[in-house]
């Protein structure tokens, strides 16, 4: 597989878009029909999977929904997990995948089997990089679950490794394919706010049930993500989980595509929550060993991003106090400001929305659709009904189908190595900042200066 060949593609593909929307405008050159259903037999897209626990099965579950798909490979280093899989491979009517479960390091000899496309990694963290690297040096392209990195080195080795082999790596962020987000980004490009300003997301999440499941178990013997995830906050002050709310941003503001992230600085909060939460459960108690635990991870870490355009970005870490779950979106321009998340979706614009006052984004004016409905992206329009049955409202068919659609027709991904690379980054760099007392931190230009000239991609296209 050859580099040029995927940029070629997604030329070819960025061309045809732009001439298609010149003469429909932009977003509009929609055509009828789900295409993603009609792959002949030969164009098949074979499809392998690296962890499946709660999240590698999500993404399982909507493949196999998929007439254009084969899944031949499967691997995870639980046995169960891999039974629950091959239970729901079976029920879907697809025929029996091979399986890889002897070793941690049993997913190379997946990676050796040839039938395989594209693999979906659902892993914990730390194995994210050296799956994806020794997918892309195996030819097959990744699709990798958030973050992506844990450090700096492993960041620029996605990077070097999609440049040496040609392969891509796509960022499996389906935040950035979230209803209200895709709309906001339609207005975004439909210069609703005018020149963007500043941007503000979070990921803000009590996942102290999750860090400890069941009690206050964490470890070996704990359940699903309690398993591996809470280390990370035992050895780490950073933003240990950014994607989510940045991702989105990133493409508002067209990150590495005309600008780029320059710098942050992070401050962290003292750690209160965790060991709160061991003292009042009741399997844990002062008495419990883990009370005994030092955290070192602040409940509440604020980065601010300054960008090369000239916007800040305020991005929020906070998993482990109280609180109902808010990815806090904010995006401000010279003509306005959006604020929203589930619960509330409010927008002002100049001269449209009566002075000072937030208007419902739910609403529009009196016989008119709403802000939602009127911005709701293409890309919803035409998949939102069968979308609606995926994970997450919907926006997980989206993230698949970005995936799947690019292996089939060998081209970039919309979200790719270099965003990974500098979405993820700011774990690192919050966590340098933090030890050194908020010091500035700069971002590596991942994309070696070509974030100049490069155009924006996502969700640009009429399928995915
Ligand atoms: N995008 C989202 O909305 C979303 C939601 C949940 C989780 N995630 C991400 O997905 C990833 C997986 O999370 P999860 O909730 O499924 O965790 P999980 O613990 O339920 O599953 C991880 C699986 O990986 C397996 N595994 C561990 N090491 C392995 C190895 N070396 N080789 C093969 N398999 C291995 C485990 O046995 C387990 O089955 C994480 O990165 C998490 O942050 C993303």
């Amino acid at each position: 597989m050859k580099k040029e060949s995927h940029h070629a593609g997604a030329d070819v593909s960025r061309r045809s878009f732009i001439k298609a929307s010149a003469l429909t405008g932009l977003g509009l050159a929609v055509a009828p029909g789900l295409t993603f259903a009609k792959g002949s037999k030969e164009d098949k897209v074979r499809m392998a999977f690296i962890g499946v626990g709660g999240r590698g099965r999500s993404h399982l579950n909507n493949i196999l929904k998929r007439e254009d798909v084969l899944v031949t490979a499967i691997c995870d280093i639980d046995q169960t997990a891999i039974d629950k899989s091959l239970n729901m491979i079976k029920k879907a009517g697809f025929k029996k995948p091979n399986t890889f479960t002897e070793s941690e390091t049993a997913y190379l000899d997946l990676l050796a089997q040839e039938d395989i496309d594209g693999v979906i990694i659902a892993t914990p963290w730390v194995w994210h990089t050296k799956m994806a690297v020794d997918c892309m040096k195996a030819g097959k392209y990744a699709g990798v679950e958030v973050s992506a990195a844990n450090t700096m080195a492993e960041c620029w080795d996605l990077v070097n490794t999609y440049e040496e082999t040609g392969v891509p790596t796509m960022i499996l962020e389906n935040v950035c394919y979230r209803r209200d987000v895709m709309a906001v980004l339609n207005m975004v490009r439909q210069d609703v706010f005018g020149e963007l300003v500043h941007g503000r997301c979070g990921y803000r999440h009590d996942l102290r049930g999750v860090k400890f499941n069941p009690g206050v178990t964490f470890g070996e013997g704990a359940n699903g993500e309690a398993r591996w995830r809470t280390q990370h906050s035992l050895h780490r002050n950073a933003d240990l989980y950014p994607t989510h709310g940045v991702g989105p941003i990133a493409t508002m503001m067209n990150i590495n595509r005309g600008n780029r992230f320059l710098s942050l600085t992070s401050h962290a909060t003292k750690s209160r929550g965790l060991h709160d939460y061991i003292l009042n459960n009741a399997a844990g108690g002062p008495d419990h060993p883990n009370a005994k635990i030092k955290w070192k991870i602040g409940d509440v870490v604020t980065s601010t991003i300054n960008t090369a355009n000239g916007e800040t970005i305020i991005v929020t870490h906070d998993t482990n106090l109280p609180r109902p779950y808010s990815l806090n979106f904010e995006v401000q321009g010279v003509k306005g400001i959006t604020d929203f998340d589930y619960d509330h979706r409010r927008i002002y614009i100049e001269g449209t929305s009566k002075p000072h006052s937030w208007e419902n984004m739910n609403e529009g004016a009196e016989g008119s659709p709403s802000w939602l409905e009127k911005y709701d992206h293409p890309l919803w329009k035409k998949y939102g009904e069968y979308a609606a049955g995926s994970g997450h409202g919907g926006m997980d068919f989206f993230v698949d189908n970005a995936f799947v659609e690019s292996v089939k027709r060998k081209v970039n991904p919309p979200l790719d190595a270099y965003d990974a690379a500098a979405w993820s980054a700011i774990s690192p760099l919050s966590e340098r900042s933090i030890a050194e007392g908020n010091t500035p931190q700069y971002f590596p230009d991942f994309t070696r200066g070509k974030w100049i000239w490069n155009k924006p991609v996502f969700a640009l296209n009429d399928d995915f």
